[in-house]
């Protein structure tokens, strides 16, 4: 069983990329379990300061999430052609912890945008970040949700459109074989 974590780029309740991520736990293959890891809205802006007086509860609680999965799908706005800075600041915090809990890590990226490229820019900025993890990224297929306005319900969390639906779902069983492949490697 590949217990999956969830990871929101998003921090606003209306999130469209947010609805995304809860409906991804039931997009999932038999084989894999879901989970939702903390929202990166949780932890303080990252300072050395902070972590030099001691690591924050909230802290804590967004590494023991992610050191207790086996894989990491991270699903995101793209703001400014790059990285939110919530979920930046979220994997800047894990990066101070060792071992690093996404090292060796499978991890796969979905972008989500009420414009029509879909946030297509975040993967490349998300893909750099993650290699200075020594995350495993699963680098195709991409998932790009454009236009989500139009395929996503924010208020149940669901994918209001079949084909993108379909598409999620056959993107989680890639990842599941993705995952598989990895930890018999
Ligand atoms: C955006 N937005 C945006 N969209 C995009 O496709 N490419 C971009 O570079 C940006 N940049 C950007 C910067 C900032 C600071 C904000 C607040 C927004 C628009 C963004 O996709 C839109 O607001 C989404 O709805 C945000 O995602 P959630 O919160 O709905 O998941």
């Amino acid at each position: 069983m590949i217990k999956l974590g969830i990871l929101e780029g998003s921090l606003r309740r209306a999130s469209l990329s947010r609805a995304v991520a809860r409906a991804a736990t039931g997009l999932v293959p038999g084989g894999m379990d879901p989970v939702s890891l903390p929202n990166p809205g949780t932890l303080p802006l990252f300072d050395q300061d902070i972590l030099d007086a001691g690591m924050p509860e909230s802290v804590e609680a967004m590494v023991a999430a992610v050191e207790g999965v086996d894989a990491v799908l991270i699903v995101t706005p793209e703001y400014n052609w790059s990285i939110p800075g919530g979920l930046k600041n979220a994997i800047d915090w894990l990066s101070r912890v060792s071992p690093n809990p996404m090292a060796r890590k499978p991890v796969a990226v979905w972008s989500v945008s009420p414009g029509l490229l879909g946030g297509a820019r975040v993967h490349e900025s998300l893909r750099q970040t993650l290699h200075c993890q020594e995350a495993v990224i699963m680098a195709k297929p991409e998932v790009q949700v454009a236009g989500a306005r139009g395929k996503v319900d924010v208020e149940t969390g669901t994918i209001t459109n079949a084909d993108t639906e379909a598409f999620l779902r056959g993107h989680l069983s890639s990842f599941a074989a993705f995952c598989n492949s990895w930890s018999r490697a």
